[in-house]
């Protein structure tokens, strides 16, 4: 009976070990979550920024983020919005499939390019809906600090 109470005490001991042990493995310090160096109950305030009024008459292409990043918005786009089924304000200005690849005076829109249109049987393009909601993709810009340091470069 002793014996059976030793064994019985020396598995749960060695349970209690092994769970302990697991335990121990997956305890992860909360500023080690993530990729920041920083702690993820830093809770740092964002500064209060407006985003630009500029008019798409009065818009210039900013910079890509990188090769094949979507274009950022250079123009204001409150007016615009929302982007319904029926209704796409941004259409009236980019969607020119027959001016792709052509020459543009400044100042005009840059068509949508041809990775937005799908091509028909008859060789016609339809505008895909996948890229309906352009604001999925297509962002303005204001001109605000990192809340957190990137060193990104593309
Ligand atoms: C009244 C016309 C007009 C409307 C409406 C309009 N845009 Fe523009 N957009 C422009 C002009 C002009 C430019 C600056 C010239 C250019 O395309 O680079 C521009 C630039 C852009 C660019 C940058 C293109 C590049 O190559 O860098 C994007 C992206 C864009 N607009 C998206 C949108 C989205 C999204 C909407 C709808 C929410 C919209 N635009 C509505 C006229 C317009
Ligand atoms: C799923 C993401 C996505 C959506 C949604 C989307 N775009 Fe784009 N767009 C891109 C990417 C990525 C590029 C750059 C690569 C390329 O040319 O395909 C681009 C390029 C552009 C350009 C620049 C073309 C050029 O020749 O420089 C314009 C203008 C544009 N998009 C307008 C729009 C408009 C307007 C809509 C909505 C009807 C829209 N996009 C929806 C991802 C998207």
């Amino acid at each position: 009976m002793k014996k059976t109470i030793t064994a019985v005490l020396a598995i749960g001991l060695v349970g209690v070990t092994y769970g302990a042990l697991q335990a121990a493995e997956v305890v992860v310090r909360d500023d080690q979550i993530g990729l920041s160096a920083t702690s993820v109950f830093d809770d740092p305030t964002p500064d209060v920024f407006d985003y630009p009024e500029t008019e798409p008459s009065a818009a210039q292409a900013l910079k890509r983020a990188y090769f094949g990043a979507p274009p950022q918005v250079p123009h204001k786009i409150e007016n615009l919005l929302p982007i319904r089924a029926k209704k796409n304000a941004c259409l009236r200005c980019h969607d020119a499939p027959d001016d792709i690849g052509k020459a543009r005076a400044a100042g005009d829109p840059t068509p949508m390019p041809l990775s937005h249109y799908v091509k028909l049987d008859d060789g016609s393009l339809k505008r895909g809906d996948n890229r309906h909601v352009c604001v999925q993709c297509h962002a303005p810009q204001a001109n605000v600090k990192d809340l957190v340091g990137n060193t990104f470069a593309p």
